[in-house]
């Protein structure tokens, strides 16, 4: 069983994705609504709710755990591999790397920008592995706050929306990238206003689509890691009302969802 673990319905923008390229997994959604953003909290905070979150995920038979949100991946992943560095069969995978990697495959100026929570772009998780693979990429980052309050309020079409962003973009495209990553998982949300805003010159990435072929990639090379199912669960859970995780998870996947609550202290 494979688990996909975000702050909120953020991740649902990358789990789309990856059922739609690995069908035949079970999978188990965690979005911990209740706590979420998590993108404004300290370092230990957001270290805290996610191990406790990817522990949930192993007792309910998880046997690989993917960190869809960037905020996590940024904050707490490599210190929850480490925790389980012992156990073969405890499995976290982030989104950073996966990103990065295409970025540099895809960057000709080698001007990279990175849009992020605040948590995210303080942690410098993007600058530091992208420098590690090349030292000399740039890397322009632009926190970027407002998004995920105006996704979660569903004002993606609305003209505050508009403007922010606009704000936003014009910060990043006064350095020239030539490749945005978006390392916010509900910026998946507004990605075809974001392409369009950045224009034809800047080549946006596509997390889902990204992390979907990488995550591919993974399992065929660690074919015993994971067991294809015939069953194809799909369990979706949530830490706050199961009622508005519904309306939204339907909505945004197109077919009838029915989430659990579940508490995680
Ligand atoms: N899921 C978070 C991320 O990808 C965004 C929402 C939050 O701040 O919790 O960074």
């Amino acid at each position: 069983m494979i688990g996909i673990f975000d702050s909120g319905f953020g991740g649902l923008t990358i789990f789309k994705d990856i059922e739609r390229e690995l069908q035949n997994y079970d999978y188990i959604y965690l979005g911990d609504n209740a706590r979420a953003p998590y993108g404004n909290h300290s370092q230990e905070v957001i270290y805290e709710y996610t191990k406790q979150a990817v522990e949930y995920l192993f007792k309910e038979g998880c046997d690989l755990i993917i960190l869809a949100c960037n905020t996590a991946s940024s904050e707490a992943l490599r210190k929850i591999q480490e925790d389980y560095i012992d156990d073969q069969d405890r499995n976290i995978l982030g989104v950073i790397r996966p990103l990065i990697e295409e970025a540099l495959e895809v960057t000709k100026n080698k001007v990279i920008g990175v849009m992020g929570t605040k948590s995210t772009v303080r942690s410098k998780a993007y600058i530091n592995e992208l420098k590690e693979k090349d030292s000399n990429i740039e890397i322009v980052q632009e926190a970027c706050p407002l998004l995920v309050p105006l996704v979660e309020e569903n004002l993606e079409d609305s003209t505050e929306t508009n403007m922010i962003l606009k704000r936003y973009i014009k910060l990043l495209k006064s350095n020239n990238p030539d490749t945005i990553i978006l390392g916010c998982t509900h910026y998946g949300f507004l990605q075809n206003k974001i392409k369009r805003y950045f224009g034809k010159n800047i080549k946006v990435l596509d997390s889902g689509k990204i992390i979907s072929r990488k995550l591919k990639e993974y399992l065929d090379k660690h074919k015993n890691l994971v067991k294809e199912s015939k069953d194809k669960k799909r369990i979706f859970l949530t830490t706050d009302s199961n009622i508005t995780f519904n309306k939204a998870a339907t909505k945004f996947l197109g077919k009838e969802i029915k989430s659990k609550t579940i508490n995680l202290n």
